[in-house]
């Protein structure tokens, strides 16, 4: 079996996750620092959002130079050193790949935008005339005017992060040499951002076509072949029908794929993302079930709660108030029981939530442009505050609680985004002094898969299908059982008796309240999850 089936990768967002020379931003030093940390856990692969050059506009994904360390991040040699550190200890380390655009600083922009005579020029996407009145992801039309040129360039995002021209063979050799490069470096491999997106046709709303396919698979041939490389797409307009396409081995493109769909779900729908709808669990478990199905033998899937764009999980979909620890564990339970990678994401194997500032407090260009476009658009204040304190990407961005020293013990200055004021009661030290913590059950978590190649392998089969209050199904492979149950309520449930009886003569693996009652009829209590396992009767 590859190796990447059964690992877990832990994502760290640099600047919140530990500052170590006190100018209140995280950085490689801080990464350092927490290497055992992460090894404690048990994860195989880390995954290091942008910590290259960048004037910071979308917090590094917004790139000036591919080859170099911004140095509020510290320096290529501490990377070196991470790497080396991580390899001592059995880890890989993945880095991000953001080429669907690049920073407005960047040389070949600073180029492109001052001569239409310059080979650069057309690394980006230019019009005279703005095609359609497409809108950015960040707000705004994605068409920005360029007075020396007098022409207008296509952005997707920030009006900082110009588009690059993917038709241009002089890009994808550009892109190639500098993946390779990294790659001979010695990290594993990208997580690849919106990389579903370098096919676009611009001027069209029509955001995927089968370029990007034919530029995956060139990409592969020019620097992952004959190379042991982990590439995962961040790939949010994909679908389980294009997700294989991505991911499945012959093709050569990925190693495997975010899939977004099951964190659309609280969205009204043609709406984007800011105007809410309440999450309808059974429509989660649909998708799941979907995705479990359309990739199985066919391809590689991510299994993700959380990242850095996305609100906490356990403030979205479970309780962060009175079973906090409950339902954290039993989100926990119910992806990491699933066929594909899990990740996780900084601050997920603590339970931290999200945060509720006043509005000048957040520093996320989507959220500040977007109040800006809600408000011209009529939306009251009460309504936009809403969608922040349940979307807003800052949700994920403040510091990682270290301990219940000042600031979280994330920074010893002053952190650049608020710490969660909750941080003196949810922190790293904190849960690990403590029994059966959301940090050793993810330990746990971890060590099933390694344990259990069923976890890997089995086939998927929803449970209670229609009963929205839990989240069931079972994994078969080679004779064995997987069960996973997971209350998605806040009250009792009594289990379906579809489950009680499938469940007897299985051993419980896996639970997150302290004793398991052992009666005939199975009462789940709040947020209540529990794992079991039958291995091949033959076998006994
Ligand atoms: C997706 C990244 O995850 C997000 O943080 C970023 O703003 C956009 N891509 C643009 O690079």
């Amino acid at each position: 079996m590859e190796w990447w089936k059964k690992a877990v990768v832990y994502q760290v967002y640099p600047m919140s996750f530990k500052d170590s020379n006190g100018d209140g931003i995280g950085d490689i030093g801080g990464v350092i620092e927490k290497v055992d940390y992460l090894n404690q856990l048990g994860v195989d692969v880390i995954w290091l959002t942008p910590v290259y050059e960048s004037p910071m506009d979308d917090n590094g994904y917004d790139i000036s130079n591919y080859y170099k360390i911004n140095p509020l991040f510290g320096t290529m040699e501490q990377l070196e050193e991470l790497l080396g550190m991580l390899h001592d200890r059995g880890m890989k380390l993945i880095m991000d790949l953001v080429v669907n655009h690049t920073s407005d600083e960047h040389e070949w922009f600073r180029a492109a935008k001052a001569d239409k005579k310059s080979k650069y020029h057309d690394y980006y996407i230019w019009e005279e005339k703005p095609i359609t009145g497409q809108q950015s992801f960040f707000s705004g039309s994605v068409w920005e005017y360029n007075a020396e040129t007098d022409e207008y360039y296509y952005h997707l995002f920030s009006k900082r992060q110009p588009d690059l021209n993917w038709k241009n063979p002089n890009v994808r050799k550009e892109v190639y040499q500098l993946i390779n490069w990294w790659l001979d470096k010695g990290i594993n491999g990208f997580r690849m951002d919106v990389i579903d997106l370098i096919g676009k046709v611009p001027g069209k709303e029509l955001m995927i076509s089968p370029q990007t396919h034919e530029y995956l698979q060139e990409m592969h041939q020019n620097c992952f072949a004959g190379r042991e490389v982990f590439t995962v797409g961040e790939t949010s307009f994909a679908t389980p029908i294009t997700a294989p396409m991505y991911s499945k081995p012959e093709r050569k493109e990925l190693t495997m794929v975010f899939g977004f769909e099951h964190l659309g779900l609280e969205e009204v729908k043609g709406n984007g993302k800011w105007d809410l709808k309440k999450l309808d669990v059974n429509e989660l478990k649909q998708v799941f079930k979907i995705w479990q199905h359309a990739l199985y033998k066919n391809g590689w899937n991510s299994l993700f709660w959380s990242n850095h764009d996305q609100p906490r999980i356990v403030s979205r979909m479970g309780d962060d108030g009175r079973y906090r620890r409950e339902s954290a564990k039993m989100l926990a339970m119910v992806l990491h029981g699933m066929q594909g990678t899990p990740y996780i994401y900084q601050g997920e194997e603590i339970g931290m939530t999200n945060v509720e500032f006043p509005l000048e407090d957040y520093k996320d260009v989507e959220t500040i442009n977007m109040v800006q476009e809600k408000l011209a658009a009529g939306w009251s204040m009460e309504k936009i505050m809403k969608g922040i304190y349940a979307k807003g990407r800052d949700n994920a961005r403040t510091p990682m609680q270290w301990s219940a020293k000042e600031y979280a013990g994330f920074t010893n200055g002053t952190p650049w985004i608020k710490v969660n004021p909750n941080y003196s009661e949810i922190n790293v030290e904190k849960e690990l002094s403590i029994e059966e913590s959301i940090f050793s059950f993810y330990q746990s978590l971890i060590q099933i898969r390694k344990t259990y190649d069923i976890i890997s392998e089995g086939d998927f089969k929803l449970l209670a299908e229609e009963d929205a209050r839990i989240f069931s199904y079972v994994r078969t492979w080679n004779g064995q059982e997987l069960y996973v149950v997971g209350n998605f309520t806040g009250e009792e449930v009594v289990c379906p008796s579809e489950i009680s009886k499938l469940v007897k003569n299985t051993d419980i693996i896996l639970t997150n309240y302290k004793e398991t009652q052992l009666q005939e009829e199975i009462v789940l209590r709040p947020y209540e999850s529990i794992m079991w396992y039958k291995a091949d009767d033959s076998m006994e």
